[in-house]
């Protein structure tokens, strides 16, 4: 078993680069099967989802090459409608498989997803959108099949707005016949990205990043070449960071606009921030202002930064209140933080946050995000050496983390 050893206490200092977003990724992966050539893509993170989704493709029968950051896809030898192995079950974002396998071959069966399991995350919505697409849906024995004679546009209205079955509707319906228009869409960064190749591909995707997305299908999609926006989440874990251990971090690589959320909340704590043109600048203070925070869809604060702010905030002078609104339990990271001495109580969908001096401990990381908000206690704590279990969560979200945090002056290392 592989542990993550942190000795905290010093402050992180200089400059990070920040690759490209996980959740654009394993979004664009899929995409790029519904082409008829190759497909390149560009600013690709080498991360575990990502060498995952490789196996994925390369099972279905596609031939993928993957190397330094950039990955290419051709779909052309696709054989198969079917992914039921155990890599489905792996990863959650498998299910864009099934938009995209439903917009090409109007038939998918796909293996129930699996990822980070925080809390039951449903997919009513997803299924919702491929039915008004004219697509039958059935569960069986674990798998979802689906299939449609002809997919034909629909009006579709998302009763809750989601982040997946937004992409997942945008795919098939990028080939069914005629207009479809996804209401109370999700807005993300990551959703403009995939319409952005799927229109260079030849689809025609209007509206992306808004709450209504109109979709004209066609009857190709090409081969073209894309690259990945930089990670949001990636890099406000490295700002939440800076922040926790008093430093100064350059950031670099982003799209500031993408952070405004943490950048405007990180300010009302008293966190120096300068924004550049592709980088914010983050300079810690002795001490910081308790502050409420909502995680909300975008372009609220992001749930992601839910875990790794709640530690920051156990460094706040006061109580400061943590509200997620997107997911009712995602707080699988408080029993650890609390092992590591931080005062939180849990009311219903909030963490009551307390200033707190933390201590070493051995804690362990049961999702992605409470891996990162482990590894920024342990950066925080003054004296002794925190173990944190559970790595190969966080190795799905962050590349290079040890060496970056090496870099940035940390003392970190990887046990086995
Ligand atoms: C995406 O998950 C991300 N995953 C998550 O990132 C992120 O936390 C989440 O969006 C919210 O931003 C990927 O991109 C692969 P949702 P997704 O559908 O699309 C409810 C990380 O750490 N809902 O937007 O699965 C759902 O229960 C990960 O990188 C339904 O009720 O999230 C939740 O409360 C974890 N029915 C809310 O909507 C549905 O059919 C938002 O979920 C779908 C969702």
């Amino acid at each position: 078993m592989e542990k993550l050893i942190v000795t905290g206490g010093k402050p992180l200092k200089g400059t990070i680069r920040i690759s490209g977003a996980k959740n654009s990724a394993v979004a664009l992966i899929p995409t790029a099967l519904m082409a008829d050539s190759t497909v390149v893509l560009d600013n690709m993170p080498v991360l575990r989802d990502i060498t995952t989704y490789k196996s994925i493709l390369e099972d279905l029968g596609a031939r993928v090459n993957f190397s330094e950051d950039q990955m290419v896809i051709d779909p052309s030898s696709l054989q198969s409608i079917e992914m039921i192995d155990d890599n489905v079950k792996q990863l959650r974002a498998s299910y864009y498989l099934m938009g995209a396998l439903l917009g090409k071959f109007g038939e998918a069966v796909i293996g129930l997803p699996g990822g980070c399991d925080f809390e039951p995350r449903p997919i009513d919505q997803h299924i919702k959108g491929f039915e008004a697409l004219g697509a039958e849906v059935r569960n069986e024995h674990g798998s979802i099949h689906i299939k449609a004679k002809q997919l034909v546009g629909n009006k579709i209205y998302l009763d809750v707005v989601s982040h997946g079955a937004t992409i997942n509707i945008m795919l098939a319906a990028a080939r069914a016949k005629g207009t479809t228009i996804i209401e109370n869409a999700a807005k993300e960064p990551e959703i403009i990205d995939v319409a952005t190749l799927l229109n260079a591909m030849g689809a025609k995707i209007k509206g992306a990043g808004t709450g209504t997305i109109r979709i004209e299908g066609v009857e190709e999609l090409k081969g073209c070449r894309h690259s990945i926006i930089p990670d949001r989440i990636q890099a406000g874990t490295y700002m939440i960071a800076a922040a926790a251990t008093k430093g100064d971090v350059l950031v670099d690589n982003i799209i500031p606009k993408h952070m405004e959320a943490l950048t405007a909340k990180l300010e009302e704590m008293g966190v120096e921030i300068h924004e550049l043109d592709e980088g914010i600048r983050v300079i810690g203070k002795p001490s910081y202002n308790s502050i409420d925070v909502k995680a909300l869809v975008y372009p609220g604060f992001a749930t992601d930064l839910q875990s790794p702010m709640t530690t920051l905030l156990t460094q706040a002078n006061g109580v400061s209140v943590l509200t997620d609104y997107v997911f009712n339990s995602r707080f699988k990271h408080i029993p650890e933080l609390i092992r590591m001495g931080a005062k939180i109580k849990l009311e219903d969908r909030s963490a009551v946050i307390e200033q707190s001096d933390l201590q070493s401990a051995k804690v362990k990381a049961t999702d992605l995000r409470a891996g990162a908000s482990l590894v920024i206690a342990g950066l925080t704590v003054k004296t002794g050496r925190t173990e944190i279990t559970g790595v190969e969560y966080i190795d799905r979200g962050y590349d290079n983390l040890v060496d970056n945090l090496k870099q940035l002056g940390a003392d970190v290392w990887r046990e086995s």
